[in-house]
């Protein structure tokens, strides 16, 4: 029946009509608060590019977990600044390393606080990179690299220095590395049971190594931690929107880009796959990132698999917010909670948000 019978605005009259129609609502339960621990005591260093988020030291993190479970957030996802780094990741899985800290001093503190860790080698590795390196064989030089390119491209005379800047500029391009997929694995599985035998509940790898959630469910099952959940970042985006995490995590890569294992952003056939395979090799949830731009994922995994679904609202997005609001472009709270609410109603049970606290106030 349409207009005039029809009329739509009946229920948006009042604030009451409106609550009692409404689809989609958020509660603190499904908030993830992330937290970057750093060595030291008392330290609460605030990021450049994130106000409002810091480098917290043990300390402090367990006072911000005390108040996170007052507000009523059930979780946080930890991730770690280590004293050093180098080849192997050693601060990832050492025993006494950061988080693996932090997760016993958080759990001794607020048992009740389900502590999530981020497994990933990008904090630990000198080269800022998810996994071990290789140095890999291109050309080896710009004039072996413009030998082939002219062998390609039959260059005029005349031409040849610009096919050398050509070559140069292609070379400079050109992987001489190669993130070795199989020797990571291995480093995942001592971080994930590392993480378990510090008290961390939920084991969350964000690698983006092919084949790692099985790993790291035989390595955790292999230790007697057979009931510790993964929650694997299964569609994980190479996504510029990650930028300010890098300044956070300090993990920036130092040479090349992520994107021989995070996925183009333009695929979601192929995100479907990932998070396919994630569950067949016995992921309990997974994980969409980042969540706004990738809304569409969200609701198609939604759709497609029936575990719970996270997202992931990324560093990007959070200084976005903060830096129009900060101008007073945007009305924040109202865009946090409305950004929050379209990720919630695209289909994620859990969200990961610098907000979760900002958030939860609102919600008060
Ligand atoms: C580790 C990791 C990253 C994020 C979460 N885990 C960074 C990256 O992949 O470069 C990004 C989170 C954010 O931007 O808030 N690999």
């Amino acid at each position: 029946m349409a207009f005039p019978a029809t009329r739509l605005r009946r229920l948006r009259r009042t604030g009451a009509l409106r609550s009692m129609v409404r689809e989609t609502r958020l509660t603190p339960e499904n908030f993830v608060y992330p937290l970057f621990v750093c060595p030291g005591e008392g330290v609460r260093k605030e990021v450049r590019s994130m106000p409002g988020v810091f480098n917290l030291s043990v300390d402090e993190t367990v006072k911000e977990a005390r108040e996170a479970q007052s507000l009523g957030i059930p979780a946080l996802i930890l991730f770690g600044l280590p004293e050093k780094k180098d080849e192997i990741a050693t601060g990832a899985w050492d025993e006494n390393g950061i988080v693996q800290r932090a997760a016993r001093a958080i759990k001794a503190a607020v048992p009740d606080m389900v502590v999530i860790g981020d497994v990933c080698l990008c904090e630990y590795m000198s080269h800022g990179h998810c996994g071990v390196v290789r140095s890999s064989h291109g050309p080896r030089s710009v004039g072996a690299a413009a030998r082939e390119s002219s062998a390609a491209v039959a260059v005029k005379r005349g031409a040849v220095p610009k096919a050398i800047d050509a070559a140069a500029a292609k070379l400079a391009h050109q992987p001489e590395y190669e993130i070795v997929n199989d020797a990571t694995l291995e480093l995942l599985e001592k971080t994930s049971v590392s993480l378990a035998r510090a008290g961390v509940d939920i084991i969350a790898p964000s690698d983006m190594m092919d084949g790692r959630v099985a790993a790291i469910r035989k390595a955790l099952d292999e230790a007697q931690f057979e009931n510790t959940p993964i929650l694997s970042y299964a569609a994980k985006f190479s996504s510029a929107f990650y930028g300010p995490f890098r300044e956070a995590a300090d993990s920036a890569p130092q040479f090349g880009d992520r994107r021989s294992y995070q996925m183009d952003g333009a695929n979601i056939r192929e995100a479907m796959r990932e998070i396919e395979l994630d569950i067949e090799e016995g992921a309990d949830m997974v994980m969409v990132k980042p969540a706004m731009p990738y809304l569409d994922v969200i609701a198609a995994a939604r759709e497609r698999f029936d575990l719970p679904i996270a997202a992931y609202q990324v560093s990007g997005e959070y200084a976005m917010i903060e830096a129009a609001a900060r101008n007073n472009w945007v009305d924040r709270d109202r865009v946090i909670a409305e950004s929050l609410t379209s990720i919630r109603r695209a289909g994620a049970s859990v969200i990961v948000t610098y907000h979760a606290k900002d958030a939860a106030k609102l919600l008060d």
